[in-house]
């Protein structure tokens, strides 16, 4: 078997834009597992596969478009980086400039993000702004201080690098099924996933590699629902934290993915996106952050209100790995026994002898 070095170096690179001159800035990103769910399968009547998109180095989909993002500012001499992020951004942006060589400065909202995710920032090694203010207010400056400063942008917006690494994901799974989905389902924070998604599905049927192109339904956090809304929201809530955006900089690519694709973009309450994270942990044997379980919530709620058709193909994307945010998981408490060494004690706790 080939071994996979990273979604640059792989067949992939005719559709992404990178030069023969460009450096290489890789962790071996993509090719993440694509896994049937039973249990999703057998509740909603369609045949529903995820896509753990947490698998990835640095543990979320955001390192298919730091790859590009950082091999092309390695390739362009660029020396600093900046971005703004919820989180998993920072934590793929620091390590894709400490693998290039280059410094890394994170904007993200105090207190407002996911402790296993301020960790990888901080061992990474990038400068870290913690800003009173939302994720929203991260971006505003960061776009500001790139336009005036020798500090290069790396978030996906006006970023046509990113995207184009964030496309490769309808790339794998149409490869791995044979053709696009029915649909496709996941999280909107920003919007520039559902865009890329949409935009990797269509690539690859304008290239004939797939027949048909799946409709793209999008799922907001109840109190982080600009999209669903029509309108920006100034303080947006949610326990979801990496979704909690405001003002979407990629609105228009995610209203087109919608609309083009004959999709929709959906609210789901707090309540139901943790339902799905236990969910896909329990009966999926998948850890994901809060955030990433909104495609599934979106989906359950779509077949408990009768809006689904049974029969048809699913693919979720699951977008973050669950051990950024520990304390989502022990936040309810646990149970567990504690008991001495003796092989007995341990016994009876676990009903094995009287
Ligand atoms: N899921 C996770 C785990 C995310 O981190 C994000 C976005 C999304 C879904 C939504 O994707 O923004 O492209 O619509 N995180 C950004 C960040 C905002 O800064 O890490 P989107």
């Amino acid at each position: 078997m080939a071994t996979w070095r990273g979604l640059i170096e792989s067949d992939y690179r005719k559709w992404l834009p990178v030069a023969e001159e460009t450096p290489v800035v890789s962790l071996q990103e993509g090719n993440t597992p694509l896994l049937r769910s039973a249990g999703l399968t057998a509740q909603t009547d369609c045949e529903v596969w995820l896509k753990v998109d947490g698998a990835n180095p640095t543990g979320s989909f955001k390192d298919r478009g730091m790859t590009i993002a950082l091999s092309r500012a390695a390739g362009d001499g660029v020396e600093r980086v900046i971005c703004a992020s919820t989180g998993n951004t920072s934590a793929s942006a620091a390590a894709y400039a400490a693998r290039a060589g280059l410094a890394a400065a994170v904007l993200v909202p105090a207190k407002a993000i996911a402790l296993g995710k301020l960790a990888q920032a901080v061992r990474y090694g990038a400068e870290i702004v913690e800003v009173d203010g939302t994720f929203d207010d991260c971006l505003r400056i960061a776009r500001e201080l790139a336009a005036h400063h020798p500090v290069a942008l790396v978030n996906s917006v006006n970023n046509e690098l990113r995207l184009a690494g964030q496309r490769t994901v309808a790339y794998e799974i149409v490869d791995a099924l044979g053709d696009a989905p029915d649909v496709h389902c996941l999280p909107v924070g920003n919007g520039g996933n559902i865009t890329a998604t949409w935009q990797g599905y269509q690539t690859y049927a304008a290239e004939q590699r797939s027949t048909r192109l799946p409709k793209m339904w999008g799922f907001q956090a109840a109190g982080a629902a600009p999209l669903v809304h029509g309108a920006p929201v100034a303080n947006p809530e949610t326990a979801a934290t990496a979704i909690r955006v405001g003002n979407p900089a990629t609105r228009e690519g995610a209203l087109t993915a919608r609309d083009q694709s004959g999709g929709l973009i959906d609210a789901v309450t707090d309540e139901q996106i943790f339902d799905a994270y236990r969910l896909l942990a329990s009966g999926d044997g998948v850890f994901v952050e809060p955030a990433s379980a909104a495609g599934v919530a979106g989906l359950l709620q779509q077949h408990a209100s009768g809006r689904l058709e049974p029969g048809q193909r699913i693919v979720i994307t699951l977008t973050g790995n669950g051990l950024k945010d520990l304390d989502a998981s022990l936040r309810d408490g646990y149970t567990s026994t504690n008991v001495s060494s003796a092989t007995s004690d341990v016994a009876r706790a676990l009903r094995l002898a009287g």
